[in-house]
């Protein structure tokens, strides 16, 4: 496969991650990053040897073919227009665009210029939730009737140096931290037909817990406490918790219960982690992993614990996907309904009324263990 030549705008915390795992994947091949602040750019360049460009000289760059969006959620929808109005096919950290009208302009450019708009999370590839997929499609728990997914902490601001987005509108945790549970979900279950949620926010400020800002305290200006009820057109039911505002809880991240049994999935946030089954109370059984190259640790958490980390995963999907002329699974339209599905839980929760969604997708091809080696380089 030829390779394609890769740019970067937004050089902060997560593109050490996509500068370091890139060489892991064929057929992409960073060549140059950009930001706003040329000096942030720069020392990313030189710590992973690529060039820098200016934004507008990686826009017009005759060797890039795709950029990657690694800007803060506010500018996703400015960042990736300007990529296809250059020709040049995208791929987005989440949550991709902020809304669905801005969703809906994407996908109107991008089938307009014939380019593929891609997006995280890839996480769902992971063979954590790969085995999962394999699990629900071959019935083993029987057909999905509801389930519960948590994702709670105290928050960003003790880890981020400039955690300021994730407590403005487009971030709190339904939009920062959703997208790997909604999109896991889609992938096992598929679409989402209808949502109602309440929220709230407990703390008006946060205080950054380090970095060169630590102890400046920032406002909070989005819900940080979430509890959403989704219903899927498969009928099933599922609560999604979701906050920045608890200390401490002892639920599993993410249970779904099947017609003849239950799976207990790890964290969607990380592709590895042991998949369980039980078909009573207090009877769960790992399900055996199958050989999934995504489930290997090959990194070490921030409590020092072994991951598996194969971020660029749905980059070099997409990237094959262009080459060989078949359809990415990190899809602008699985993209556009979990932004839909997002959005509406926070709309309920404002209006404190069920929001029906008007956009659905089909679930992305599930990813096996040989079509995840063959994208290796
Ligand atoms: N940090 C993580 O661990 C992590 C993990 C997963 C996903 N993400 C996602 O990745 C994205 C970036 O997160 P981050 O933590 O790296 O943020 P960050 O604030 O550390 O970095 C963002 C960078 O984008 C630049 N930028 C902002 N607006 C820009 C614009 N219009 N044009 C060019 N550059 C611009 C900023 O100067 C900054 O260097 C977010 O959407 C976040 O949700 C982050």
């Amino acid at each position: 496969m030829i390779d394609f030549g890769v740019g970067i705008i937004g050089c902060g915390n997560i593109s050490a991650s996509y500068l370091k795992l890139a060489p892991l994947f064929r057929g992409i091949d960073v060549r140059a990053v950009a930001d706003l602040n040329m000096e942030t750019a720069q020392a990313r360049a030189d710590e992973f040897s690529v060039r820098t460009e200016t934004i507008a000289g990686l826009l017009a760059a005759d060797d890039i073919d795709i950029i990657i969006n690694l800007t803060i959620p506010a500018a996703h929808f400015g960042v990736t227009k300007q990529i296809l109005e250059a020709g040049k096919h995208a791929y987005s950290e989440k949550p991709y665009v902020l809304t669905l009208e801005e969703g809906e302009a994407l996908r109107a450019l991008a089938n307009e210029k014939g380019l593929r708009v891609g997006s995280a999370p890839d996480t769902f590839l992971g063979g954590a939730h790969q085995l999962a997929r394999a699990a629900i499609d071959e019935n083993m728990v029987g057909d999905i009737i509801g389930g519960t997914c948590h994702v709670m902490s105290r928050g960003m601001e003790a880890w981020h140096p400039n955690p300021d987005f994730f407590f403005q509108p487009g971030g709190g945790p339904v939009l920062d931290l959703g997208p790997y549970y909604v999109t896991n979900l889609v992938q096992l279950i598929g679409p989402v037909k209808s949502v109602s949620a309440m929220a709230s926010a407990s703390f008006m400020t946060r205080t950054i817990g380090i970095g060169p800002r630590e102890g400046e305290t920032v406002p909070v200006e989005t819900p940080t406490n979430i509890h959403a009820l989704l219903e899927f057109h498969n009928g099933a039911l599922i609560t999604l918790g979701a906050s920045w505002d608890v200390c401490a809880h002892r639920h599993e991240n993410m249970e779904l219960y099947g017609s003849g049994g239950s799976l207990y999935l790890p964290d969607p946030n990380f592709f590895g982690g042991e998949v369980l089954q039980a078909k009573q109370v207090d009877d769960p059984t790992e399900i055996t992993p199958r050989n999934h190259p995504f489930s290997i640790s090959n990194a070490k958490d921030g409590q020092g614990n072994d991951r598996a980390n194969y971020r660029c995963a749905g980059l070099a999907d997409m990237a094959a996907g262009i080459a060989a002329d078949r359809p990415h699974r990190c899809s602008l339209e699985l993209a556009t309904h979990v932004v839909e599905v997002m959005t509406a839980i926070l709309q309920s929760a404002e209006s404190r009324q069920w929001v029906d969604t008007v956009t659905t997708c089909d679930r992305p091809e599930p990813l096996t263990p040989d079509q995840a080696r063959a994208l290796f380089a």
